[in-house]
């Protein structure tokens, strides 16, 4: 075929156009593909979210999360057992508490299912590193991720709770704590109670640049977080900001950050980027509740391939920039990985 056209053509100068530069040479076999591979993916980068609840011998599934649970203690340790036989070393806990109340007072309860589940996993696997979300909108009765004075969030008097929140993470044994609210000023709020109170070695992964997201759906079935009234604009980001994301990450890396997360992570690996050039801390992505269902859905629908899907989303997160991916498909892709 391709000698025919050359030899009705016959013109010298349209031979030169056969390629001399072919990127296809270093893709013909897997080998030389996995040889010049420039993005990695590994069960070492991934955080795992688990969410616990009071009681013993509990495990609900999460209807819009399948694989996900609303777990006991008893669960969640014998969940955590299964994570780290993966290689995967942190999980994220998210606490459902007895009751709730105006302040979240539940979420600096030393006795509530968050404490509980740090105490029991320190004991039973040491080597897993026990991140716990701070925020108060799981544990509020109107949902929202502070204290409510007229109809809004108030920053300040949140600061407190949170702070109280976050040692009572520490007391219990917590080895980083993540603060997911979006207060102004609690990273180095939170900062300060912890040097103060002989916890200085723990590092804090800040929700830095935590965007108003639809994306978290699913999640707020997960950890019975949706607010009651109004929506989370007047304190997370504005989807259409990212020069706002940059003041934000650098204002937390200020107060004293040691992980910087971008949130969510699929529609937002611009920000992901652009923070990784601009800062030289970690950066962590947090592949969010809706991204997760929707692979899910759609591969259950026999739409898409999700375990290959799963592989690309995350392998872009990577690519984009994020050193760790807090994910609910930190087992399936260590699964493939392995
Ligand atoms: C708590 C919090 C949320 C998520 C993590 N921490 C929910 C929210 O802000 O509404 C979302 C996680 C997910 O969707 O997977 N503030």
């Amino acid at each position: 075929m391709r000698t025919r056209i050359v030899l009705q053509l016959r013109l010298h100068q349209l031979r030169l156009m056969f390629p001399v530069s072919r990127p296809r040479r270093l893709r013909t076999s897997p080998a030389i593909r996995r040889m010049v591979r420039e993005t990695t993916i590994s069960p070492d980068q991934l955080i795992y979210p688990l969410f616990v609840t009071n009681g013993t011998g509990v495990r609900t599934p999460i209807g819009s999360m399948p694989g996900c649970f609303q777990e006991s203690v008893d669960q969640v340790v014998r969940h955590a057992q299964e994570v780290v036989g993966l290689g995967i070393p942190a999980v994220i806990l998210f606490g459902i508490p007895r009751q709730k109340d105006e302040i979240g007072s539940s979420a600096y309860d030393d006795a509530e299912a968050v404490q509980t589940a740090v105490r029991a996993l320190k004991d039973a696997l040491p080597e897993l590193m026990i991140i716990t979300d701070v925020c108060l909108c799981e544990y509020t009765s109107h949902g929202h991720c502070g204290v409510v004075r007229n109809g809004d969030v108030d920053n300040d008097p949140t600061l407190e709770l949170l702070a109280k929140e976050a040692l009572s993470h520490a007391r219990a044994g917590a080895d980083m704590v993540a603060p997911s609210d979006m207060m102004d000023g609690r990273i180095g709020y939170i900062r300060q109670a912890l040097d103060q109170n002989g916890f200085e070695k723990i590092p804090i992964m800040s929700y830095a640049a935590k965007y108003a997201s639809a994306f978290y759906g699913p999640f707020r079935e997960a950890a019975e977080s949706t607010p009651q009234f109004g929506d989370r604009r007047s304190y997370q980001m504005d989807p259409a900001n990212r020069r706002e994301a940059i003041r934000e990450v650098a204002l937390d890396v200020e107060e004293g950050a040691d992980i910087v997360m971008v949130k969510p992570a699929l529609a937002y690996l611009d920000i992901i980027a652009e923070v990784k050039q601009s800062f030289d801390l970690p950066v962590a992505a947090y592949n969010v509740s809706g991204e997760y269902a929707m692979v899910k859905a759609a591969a259950e629908r026999g739409w898409i391939d999700g375990d290959r899907v799963m592989l690309e989303m995350l392998t872009a997160m990577r690519r984009a920039g994020a050193d760790l991916i807090v994910t609910y498909f930190a087992k399936d892709a260590a699964k493939l990985l392995q």
